[in-house]
């Protein structure tokens, strides 16, 4: 049988609990599907932190460099708000992306039929429905760039720099291409190209490559006016691409549309088939270890890891359908919780994906 390796990364937080749902329908969708899952666990983050004093240990590339894929749950919390930079637990989920060289992010964020109250916007703006790909670019940028601290003429100052190279923009928007070509061929690039130079550039070097891939029609937007527009109109998107901190932050706007931030998962992928998969949403601390947090992030994510890194396609489509069944039976968790539904914690919520698996 066909065994996959991967390594789990449940971090902090509610990390752990939303990863075991994910497993649990893993696993399941392992035996339906005919093939083998060994998992092998590694630490990041706050946890990693606290036993070996560093949030990404050498081990933990070791073990997702050597595995078919990763899948990992959120870092960060309270406990260590009080560390800098390289210290910090979000240094290693930002190590790991760069160990692995997963340069594309991809987020998709739709709104589920049965999910369409939970929407903040009003029906007639949202329509039929809303299905944007994000495709976000994850080892650049202000990220990864040049940062620091400093006194200038006695006044204390901290700088971050944003840089693009452009073969960096270059093999993110290829990947956008692509995306496109696949869905509805509609692109729209963001950048600030009216303030920054590293977005000049970046627009620049998606209008050269727009040639090569004449069946995509291609936008351009400022970050601002595209923030504005998701809301204002968000059927008129369909693939979104963008640098990282831009990413980051209309991802999460985009979730909130789609009903919760508990319900967006993510690939993360580079040049091979070895991926990171994650929920677009934090660690949410406050809410850690009441069996009340969304799994479904995560087990859409696991959904993404079988579609992207393990060819399992029936199995991806299958915990899609899954999921979709779940919700049209009306199970919420509390985040997604209306009038008329039935609200269930995060292990029940596992336990119905499974079932309906
Ligand atoms: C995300 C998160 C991370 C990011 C944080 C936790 C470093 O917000 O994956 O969107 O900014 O990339
Ligand atoms: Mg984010």
């Amino acid at each position: 049988m066909k065994t996959y390796n991967i390594t789990l990364l449940k971090g902090d937080g509610i990390g752990p609990e939303i990863v075991d749902q994910a497993v649990k329908v893993l696993n399941t969708a392992a035996n339906k599907f005919g093939f083998a899952v060994h998992y092998t666990e590694a630490l990041i983050g706050g946890a990693a932190i606290d036993a070996t004093g560093e949030p990404l240990p050498q081990a933990t590339v070791d073990s997702c460099l050597a595995s078919d894929s990763v899948l990992l749950g959120a870092v960060g919390g309270y406990k260590w708000d009080g560390l800098t930079g390289k210290q910090r637990p979000e240094a290693g989920l930002l190590g790991i992306r760069a160990a692995l060289g997963l340069f594309a992010n991809l987020r998709p964020a739709k709104i589920y039929g049965p999910l369409k109250s939970a929407c903040p916007l009003r029906p007639d703006i949202i329509g039929d429905s809303m299905d944007i790909m994000v495709v976000r670019e994850l080892t650049g940028g202000i990220y990864f760039g040049e940062r620091g601290r400093k006194t200038v003429d006695g006044v204390e100052a901290a700088y971050d720099t944003e840089y693009y190279s452009k073969p960096e923009i270059t093999r993110i928007a290829k990947v956008a291409f692509e995306t496109a070509m696949k869905r509805g061929g509609k692109l729209h690039s963001i950048d600030k190209a009216n303030v920054l130079e590293s977005s000049r550039l970046w627009r620049e070097t998606v209008n050269e490559m727009a040639a090569s891939y004449p069946q995509v029609e291609v936008n351009h937007l400022y970050i601002d006016n595209a923030a504005m527009q998701l809301v204002r109109d968000p059927k008129q998107f369909d693939v979104l691409v963008t640098s990282n901190i831009f990413g980051d932050i209309l991802s999460d706007e985009a979730s909130q549309i789609a009903g919760s931030i508990g319900m967006l998962a993510s690939a993360s992928l580079g040049e091979g088939s070895l991926g990171l998969y994650e929920p677009i949403h934090g660690s949410a601390p406050d809410i850690a270890g009441r069996n009340i947090a969304n799994p479904l992030a995560t087990i859409l994510s696991v959904a993404m890891m079988l579609r992207y890194s393990l060819d399992e396609l029936e199995a991806a489509d299958a915990i899609e359908k899954a999921v979709e069944t779940v919700l049209e039976n009306g199970l919420r968790t509390a985040d997604i919780y209306t009038e008329g539904t039935q609200k269930i914690g995060t292990d029940a919520m596992g336990d119905a994906v499974a079932a309906a698996l």
